[in-house]
C-alpha cells in the first residue's frame, strides 16, 4: 500500500513535529487537536520551525508554503481520520486518553488504515488490543526534535503483521528517517537504555557526587553526547522520565529501575524541566 494521506492526532511537541515531517515529505496531513487554540499553537510552532529551516537554507520559501498548505486542521477525530491511509497518535501518555482516542479512530477510519502510536512507554500490544485490527497496529516512536532526529523506533506488537511493518518501514524512509525495528517490551530499546542513564545521573547529583553541570560536562566531553543527561532530562520533562521509569520498574519488577529520590522530589515540586521554566537548569 502506498500511504498518501495521514492523520496526526495531537499537536503537542511530538505531534507538531510529526505533522511537520510528513507534510514536508509530500504527504497530505490532517492534524487533529481538541481545541482551536491548541491547533493554532501547533501550526505556529511548525511555521517557526520551517522558518528556522529556511534561514539555515535547508528549504526554500516555496517548500515552506507547500508544507504548510499540506496540513489541514480538524477538531473532530472521526472527521479527521475518515479518509486517511495511516493514523499516527501522539496524545499524552495516559492510558485513559489513548483508549478513548483509539476507540474513536477504530470506528471511523477506513478498513485499510494503518494505526501507529508514538507512545514512548505504553505497551503496543495493549493499545493494539483496544482496536478491531491489532494486526494493523504498530509503534512509530519519534524523537524530539522530530524534524532533526533521524530515528523512528518501529515497535512491533504481538499481533502486528509483516505487511503493516513493511508499509511503516517504507513510509519512515520517505520521511528521510532511519527506521529501526524492535519488539514490544517495557521502554522498547530507546527508553530502556536511556532512562537508567538519566536516573543514574540524577542519583549522582542527589548523592553529592557532582553538580548537575559537572555530570553533564562528563557525559558531553567524555562520551560525545550532544546534551548531558540532566539537560536532556529537562528537555524530555522530568515527569515523563519518572513515568517511563515507573513503566520499566513495574514491567520488569526489577529494582534497578527504581527512580532516584531526587527525581521524585523535583516532580513533586513541579520542577519538570524546560516546560515549567526550571528543572536541573533554569529556562527563560
Ligand atoms: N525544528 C527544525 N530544526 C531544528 C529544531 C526543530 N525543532 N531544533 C533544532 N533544529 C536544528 C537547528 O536549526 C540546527 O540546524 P543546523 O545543524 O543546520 O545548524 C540543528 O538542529 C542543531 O540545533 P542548534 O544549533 O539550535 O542546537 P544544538 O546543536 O545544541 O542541537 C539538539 C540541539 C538537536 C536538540 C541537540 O542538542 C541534540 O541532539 N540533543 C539530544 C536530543 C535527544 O536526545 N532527543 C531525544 C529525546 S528522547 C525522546 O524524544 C523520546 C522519548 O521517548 C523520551
Amino acid at each position: 500500500m502506498d500511504v498518501k494521506k495521514v492523520a496526526v492526532i495531537g499537536g503537542g511537541t511530538m505531534g507538531n513535529g510529526i505533522a511537520h515531517v510528513f507534510a514536508m515529505n509530500g504527504f497530505s496531513v490532517n492534524l487533529i487537536e481538541t481545541k482551536q487554540e491548541f491547533a493554532d499553537r501547533a501550526m505556529s510552532t511548525i511555521q517557526k520551525n520551517l522558518d528556522r529551516m529556511v534561514k539555515k537554507e535547508k528549504i526554500d520559501e516555496g517548500k515552506k508554503k507547500s508544507t504548510l498548505d499540506s496540513i489541514s486542521v480538524f477538531l473532530d477525530i472521526s472527521e479527521g481520520v475518515k479518509d486517511v491511509d495511516m493514523v499516527v497518535e501522539a496524545v499524552p501518555e495516559n492510558l485513559d486518553i489513548k483508549t478513548s482516542v483509539w476507540k474513536q479512530v477504530d470506528e471511523a477510519a477506513p478498513d485499510h488504515t494503518i494505526f501507529g502510536s508514538n507512545t514512548s512507554s505504553i505497551s503496543i500490544t495493549k493499545l493494539a488490543a483496544l482496536t478491531s485490527r491489532p494486526e494493523k497496529f504498530i509503534g512509530m516512536h519519534f524523537f524530539n526534535p522530530v524534524p532533526v532526529m533521524k530515528l523512528v523506533e518501529i515497535v512491533r506488537g504481538l499481533q502486528t503483521d509483516d505487511d503493516t511493518y513493511d508499509v511503516v518501514e517504507e513510509t519512515s524512509k520517505k520521511l528521510q528517517k532511519v527506521p529501526v525495528p524492535v519488539n514490544d517490551a517495557p521502554g522498547f530499546v530507546s527508553n530502556r537504555v536511556l532512562m537508567p542513564m538519566i536516573n543514574e545521573a540524577i542519583f549522582c547529583v542527589g548523592e553529592g557526587v557532582a553538580t548537575a553541570e559537572n555530570v553533564d560536562e562528563v557525559m558531553k566531553l567524555g562520551m560525545a553526547h550532544p546534551m548531558g543527561p540532566l539537560r536532556l532530562a529537562d528537555f524530555i520533562g522530568l515527569d515523563v522520565c519518572l513515568d517511563i521509569l515507573g513503566v520499566l520498574y513495574e514491567g520488569f519488577k526489577d529494582p534497578k529501575y527504581r527512580p532516584a529520590p531526587l527525581l521524585v522530589k523535583m516532580v513533586d515540586a513541579g520542577k519538570l524541566g524546560n516546560k515549567t521554566g526550571e528543572g536541573f537548569y533554569k529556562y527563560d
